[in-house]
């Protein structure tokens, strides 16, 4: 009998998926990738081309079903295999000898004890579950016995394997096995993302953690892949067969498995112990992410077990906290900064203090609301915390020691760098400056255009970009390309070599891809990633900007705000001067003629196209791209102006729509035959 198995492009996908969970696994886990983003593209696309082929064949452990999952309305609760064990805590050295002479005491075996110390990682407590070694479910703490189900967001965090082992090693995989670890967000990526949130006018996050939980917690998996999420993971909770038996051991079994371990340190006594937990607090600030304490664990899990429990934690573990980073100071003023976007950002002005043996005089204080919300006001004393290296914010006013005569804080009318009015659009939290030619914005603006995702313009720094500004020479980012040896000597500190040196970077940043001046324009909610997803769909600007909402909310990743952004941008007359200057500066780009598009008969111009329900031979998005790229459009509605409907099976309200109109409906072969 044929068998799939037999089949040599089944045997294909076998290999890709373990190709592709090996480099997540360089990628991801080890932080050492050994191909090319483009090859690991070229793997991944072949795997979706095989499994599109053949629906059948996708498991739920493909690489292709990490952000697979659908919005759930709510999470389902489920049972731990064992109860989620807590730890008690000591703050002090003499802590930690007190417990270790209570447990000595309980038991002598403890006097020939060895260690593992780990540091304590401020994160979200997850538990995941293998069987035969593919990961089945992905819960949360909860309260230690019953957890929420967050199966489909654990699935995307790139580093968590969806099959254990990785490579093909010897280890046995256990028929069941229940791991434990903290989800956690870096320090760095914590700081992008709230960068980016508040690029787009949206709500900020308090602090990694608050973020960490915020994201694990989405109904969208969609959402939770879009946040950096990483994990360290650091017990087995339970499992069939063979087992480590000592702390070390299981460390040493996770890691083989595949999965990202937590850092760790083998100690012989409780001395070394000690020793190694205060090293880790001198390091605390070096670290990428915020650890809270040392775990310091008895290496013997069977002396663990044997030492018991005193309500949720065990005698044989106890978390070593470090100080905690938050201090109160004096709140002297709240100022403002203006972004590129003409977000209005407040921030703290404080009396000087020390925390963590760094002085702070400054603390975000992240959004209008968020002052409001709290009642921050201005001669407060607040409580502030720093946390790594991102920047410290208030955590909240010390109402105990507030004046009698304290006012609420009003947030601005006018913009603080031009005076003109602040508007609040709809359903967003920030504040704007709609003044286009307020020069904070342009600055930023410049700033922006110039930088290296963008233009990249070399020694086009802030420092010149403000004095550009200052004296007129630039009123907007196509400006620069007009800037000659002249202007530029005028300035202080050019002389003949720099203007020269400045001139040939500016040149040189010409006809960049279109993907960088996409993103050079600084559109509401466009970074980089956006705009090279723009960048494959429009072959120049002047088809995006004749994108309608429609046509931009069919692209994966961008949503009806970022859509709308878009299309205002267009809309205003400013920018298209702006373009046109850039045209005949010659520094954009020529139309990318090798798209796809220009190969095929035009035989769909000017016809518009609707697609609904679920196409046997085609997914939605190439069906898109086979219409499009034979002159058709796309949309995602049907009106009056539709000419075809392509009914696919479970349609939606899309098919009694067209019906109701009169709209042509046609079935996938249909489509394909009007091609004949
Ligand atoms: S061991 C019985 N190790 O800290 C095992 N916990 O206050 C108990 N945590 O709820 C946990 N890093 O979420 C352990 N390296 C680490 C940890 C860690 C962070 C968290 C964990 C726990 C809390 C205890």
């Amino acid at each position: 009998m044929v068998t799939e198995k037999d089949d040599p492009q089944y045997q294909r996908l076998k290999e890709l998926r373990r190709e592709i969970a090996f480099h997540d696994y360089q990628y991801f886990v080890l932080d050492n990738p050994t191909i090319s983003d483009y090859e690991y593209d070229q793997l991944v696309k072949e795997l979706h081309q095989i499994e599109s082929e053949h629906p059948d064949w996708t498991t739920p452990d493909s690489p292709s079903q990490r952000v697979g999952g659908k919005a759930s309305e709510r999470f389902e609760k489920v049972e731990h295999p064992t109860a989620i064990l807590s730890l008690s805590n000591a703050f002090e050295e003499s802590d930690v000898r007190a417990w270790y002479e209570r447990i000595s005491r309980l038991d002598e075996r403890v006097k020939l004890a060895d260690y593992v110390v780990e540091p304590k990682i401020d994160g979200l407590t997850v538990v995941l579950q293998y069987r035969d070694g593919v990961f089945t479910e992905g819960a949360t703490r909860g309260d230690g016995l019953v957890g929420e189900k967050i199966t489909a967001n654990i699935k995307t965090i790139r580093s968590v394997p969806l099959r254990i082992p990785i490579d093909q090693t010897s280890v046995e995989v256990p028929a069941h096995l229940a791991v434990r670890g903290e989800a956690f967000i870096t320090l760095p990526d914590f700081e992008n993302l709230n960068m980016r949130l508040q690029e787009e006018g949206n709500k900020t996050y308090l602090n990694p953690r608050n973020t960490a939980a915020g994201s694990l917690r989405q109904l969208d998996p969609k959402l939770t892949a879009s946040r950096p999420l990483r994990i360290f993971i650091y017990d087995i909770v339970s499992g069939e067969g063979n087992l480590p038996e000592t702390q070390k051991e299981q460390l040493e079994f996770l890691d083989k498995l595949g999965f990202p371990l937590i850092p760790w340190e083998y100690c012989k006594t409780i001395e070394g112990a000690i020793q190694a937990a205060l090293k880790w607090e001198e390091r605390r600030n070096d670290l990428h992410y915020e650890a809270d304490g040392v775990v310091i664990k008895i290496n013997s899990l069977q002396l663990i077990a044997d030492l018991g429990v005193v309500g949720r934690d065990p005698r044989g573990a106890i978390a070593f906290k470090f100080p905690a980073k938050e201090v109160t100071t004096q709140l002297n003023d709240i100022r403002a900064n203006v972004g590129r976007t003409g977000v209005i950002t407040p921030y703290a002005v404080l009396e000087p203090v020390e925390i963590g043996g760094v002085i702070v005089k400054q603390a975000t204080l992240h959004n209008y609301d968020f002052i409001a919300e709290k009642d921050i006001r201005v001669g407060d004393r607040v409580l502030v915390k720093r946390a790594g290296d991102v920047i410290p914010y208030i955590i909240s006013p010390v109402l105990a020691s507030r004046k009698k005569d304290s006012q609420p804080y009003e947030p601005p009318a006018k913009c603080p760098a031009c005076g003109e009015t602040i508007e609040r659009l709809e359903g967003e939290v920030a504040y704007y400056c709609v003044n286009a030619a307020c020069p904070a914005q342009l600055i930023r603006n410049l700033e922006h255009f110039v930088s290296r995702g963008a233009m990249d313009i070399e020694g086009l720094g802030i420092r010149i970009v403000e004095q550009l500004v200052k004296a007129n020479l630039v009123l907007d980012a196509a400006d620069i390309y007009s800037l000659d040896k002249m202007s530029l000597l005028s300035l202080e500190g050019f002389a003949e070599k720099k203007a020269g040196n400045l001139l040939n970077a500016i040149e040189s940043s010409k006809g960049r891809p279109l993907s960088r001046i996409i993103n050079s324009l600084g559109i509401r909610g466009v970074g980089v990633r956006t705009a090279s997803d723009l960048a494959k769909h429009f072959s120049d600007l002047e088809e995006l900007s004749k994108a309608t909402i429609e046509d931009l909310t069919m692209i994966e990743g961008i949503g009806p705000n970022i859509a709308q952004a878009i299309v205002d941008w267009f809309q205003l007359s400013g920018n298209n001067q702006i373009i046109q200057k850039l045209r005949e500066a010659s520094v954009l780009p020529a139309a990318d003629l090798s798209r796809e598009t220009q190969r095929f008969p035009q035989i769909f111009e000017g016809l518009t196209f609707v697609i609904t329900g679920t196409l046997q031979q085609f997914t939605r998005d190439e069906a898109k791209q086979f219409i499009e790229s034979r002159g058709g459009k796309v949309t995602g509605s049907v009106s009056r102006k539709t000419d075809y409907l392509v009914l696919g099976s479970n349609p939606g309200s899309k098919f009694s729509n067209a019906k109701s109109l009169g709209v042509r409906i046609i079935s996938e072969d249909e489509l394909l035959k009007l091609e004949e």
